[in-house]
């Protein structure tokens, strides 16, 4: 069974129940797909309870992007929820988490170094919204771990120093990314994409792959993300960044062991991100 728990006092009192059970979380904005349920999965065998949310959080998005559209499909992630045994999910509406309002909230603004960067520029005020969500998510449920995709590993990187530098008792882990069977990252935003922009959405992953096989060859790494982009920029893919960062601090010319490669693009509407570690 799923509980469903609407408000702050309902998961409080169902988080007294649990008495001393280690409590494993994993925050979404719903429309739940393989790679969310992964990550449950990933709790359950780091807790003894999994509590899921379901929250589209506004503060993340900004005016001009999809909140209005983005799909909230409830009833078909509670059946999902069930159906892998997750213990409850707190599905809160705009009131309960933003009680003064959303143009009127408390505000965690992150270091510039982890936010100024990648999709943080792209995204003006996205990680501030994330940062200021998960945070009360986390004083609310109160978890003793909490999993989030690599997926979005900007976000990763950026709540795990929300954690250290608050000294929350929160163990981070980054679940692995999931994938459908031509390699695109499944996200709930693939399903903007047309039949043709889907297949051109699979050269992403092949194109970081290629990279990464370069640079793990010795390749120079200017010339061959350059290389990288050109061949997406001539599928008619827009890519807003492809860049190698360190993994742990987001900081450019990374050792190579230590690198992720990291890209954003569009295709037509749909703004697709994915990454791979190279180690
Ligand atoms: P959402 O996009 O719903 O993603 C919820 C979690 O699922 C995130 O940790 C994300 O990294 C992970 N995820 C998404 N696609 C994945 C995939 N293909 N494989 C593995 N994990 C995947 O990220 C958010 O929501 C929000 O920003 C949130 C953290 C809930 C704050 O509002």
């Amino acid at each position: 069974m799923t509980v469903i728990l609407k408000t702050v006092d309902e998961v409080k009192a169902f988080r007294r129940a649990q008495q001393n059970k280690k409590i494993g979380f994993v925050p979404t904005m719903g429309n739940l797909h393989d790679g969310h349920l992964s990550l449950m999965e990933t709790a359950k065998a780091h807790a003894d309870v999994v509590m899921a949310s379901i929250y589209v959080n506004p503060t993340q998005f900004a005016p001009n992007e999809d909140l209005d559209s983005y799909p909230r499909t409830f009833e078909e992630d509670l059946e999902k929820l069930k159906s892998i045994n997750v213990d409850a999910v707190f599905y809160p509406d705009e009131e309960v988490m933003y009680p003064y309002g959303k143009d009127n909230t408390l505000s965690i603004e992150m270091p510039q170094s982890l936010t100024q960067t990648l999709c943080g520029l792209g995204r003006p005020g996205h990680f501030q919204g994330v940062a200021t969500v998960v945070s009360k998510l986390f004083q609310i449920v109160q978890p003793h771990v909490a999993v989030f995709g690599k997926k979005d590993f900007q976000q990763l990187t950026i709540i795990r120093r929300l954690v250290a530098e608050l000294f929350m008792d929160i163990e981070i882990i980054g679940g692995d990314i999931i994938r459908e069977a031509g390699g695109l990252a499944m996200s709930s935003r693939n399903q903007y994409l047309t039949t043709s922009e889907r297949e051109q959405a699979e050269n992403l992953y092949k194109v970081l792959q290629w990279a990464k096989s370069q640079l793990l060859a010795g390749q120079p790494a200017m010339a061959t993300l350059e290389k990288a982009k050109q061949s997406l920029m001539d599928l008619s893919i827009d890519v807003e960044y492809l860049a190698l960062r360190d993994k742990e601090t987001l900081q450019e010319n990374p050792e190579l062991l230590n690198a992720v490669l990291l890209i954003a693009a569009r295709l037509g509407e749909t703004r697709l991100i994915d990454n791979v570690v190279l180690a």
